[in-house]
């Protein structure tokens, strides 16, 4: 039997990715080019810079991830690729470089949309069970996404304003932490208490939005108001406050789509899936759905990688999706 490999890539944001996957879930390799030192210094990522530091690294990623797995060209089955949502810019790249190895040696174009890679990030944690519903939350996105089969995608609740991840980095602006600063909040929310009890948005509406702006509002108010009055206040309280508050209309708006949504598994995934405090809530909670398996994407792949493209581009392929040579970008792609 002929081996199945996907080569994909991963170019949506600031990392540069290129992976080769077996079967969907195997990864032999997963090359990371992380630009992250680049736009530290500007408190986010600056576009431009991006799409140039994807270009220097993107064939030696290739390389690299070929190297790796101990394949060459010719032992591949398909190439899948992010081909949105994220910066156009970057996205650009991916998928120009993908298009060129499908043309160069005849294999087929799996377009991938890079939220359908996050959830998928789960298969390296294990098999997906359908119908499952998905939490979704990255530095762009927080969305509550059932799934009734392995290529089907509907989203029941989103955030109306800032992402989780990106109330994260905001408030970690605002703590004088680097970019991108989820990891190191959550680090500083397990030695504090929540002694500030910030609003939870929307917490009691009959529905699977969130809002993560008022929030934020309320954080920036509480630091500049004791700034003004001279009070030094307690980051660990401030984080552990945040993070409290952020966890709590995660995890409630969860609860609420899984009484209503009777699924097999909840997926949990995008950068924010790492956070501590989220993955110890959701063990929690699920103990109350003896027949609901919580799937968490191990933690070294929450964050944007090309192996979580390749597995999405597996079932995608299953799925018999395959795009011509004519895929663009597509910076707002949706499910
Ligand atoms: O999915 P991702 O790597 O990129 C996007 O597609 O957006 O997510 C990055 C986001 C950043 O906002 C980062 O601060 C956040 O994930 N993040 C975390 C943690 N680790 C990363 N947020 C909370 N707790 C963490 N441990
Ligand atoms: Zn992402």
């Amino acid at each position: 039997r002929k081996r199945n490999l996907i080569l994909a890539f991963e170019s949506s944001c600031d990392e540069t990715s290129v992976a080769v996957i077996e079967d969907g879930h195997k990864i032999l390799s997963n090359i990371v080019a992380t630009q992250i030192k680049s736009h530290e210094r500007f408190g986010g990522v600056v576009p431009e810079v991006a799409s140039r530091h994807h270009i220097e690294q993107i064939t030696f990623c290739i390389k690299d991830a070929l190297k790796e797995a101990g394949v060459t060209y010719a032992d591949l089955t398909a190439v899948a690729v992010t081909y949105g949502p994220g910066l156009v810019g970057s996205l650009l790249v991916g998928v120009t470089a993908a298009k060129m190895v499908a043309f160069a040696h005849g294999l087929p174009l799996i377009p991938v949309n890079h939220m359908a890679g996050h959830i998928y990030a789960a298969r390296f944690a294990g098999e997906l069970r359908f119908p499952a519903l998905a939490l979704l939350v990255s530095g762009g996105h927080t969305e509550l996404v059932y799934l009734a089969g392995p290529n089907d995608f509907a989203i029941i609740g989103e955030t109306r304003d800032d992402a989780a991840g990106e109330a994260y980095d905001k408030v970690g602006r605002i703590l004088g932490l680097t970019y991108p600063a989820g990891k190191e909040i959550d680090a500083l929310a397990h030695e504090g208490q929540d002694t500030f009890g910030f609003p939870r948005a929307m917490e009691n509406d009959d529905n699977y939005d969130f809002s993560f702006s008022g929030l934020k509002s309320a954080f920036i108010n509480t630091v500049h108001h004791a700034d003004q009055v001279g009070e030094v206040l307690d980051k660990k309280d401030l984080a552990a406050s945040f993070q409290q508050s952020v966890v709590d209309v995660l995890a409630e708006k969860t609860v609420k789509a899984l009484k209503n949504y009777p699924v097999k598994q909840l997926i949990l995934a995008g950068g924010v899936a790492a956070n501590q405090g989220l993955r110890a809530r959701l063990d929690q909670e699920l103990k109350s759905f003896a027949e609901v398996e919580l799937l968490k994407a191990p933690l070294k792949y929450c964050g944007d990688n090309a192996a979580m493209i390749g597995a999405a581009g597996y079932a995608a392929y299953q799925a018999g999706v395959v795009a011509d040579l004519a895929l663009n970008a597509d910076p707002s792609l949706e499910f």
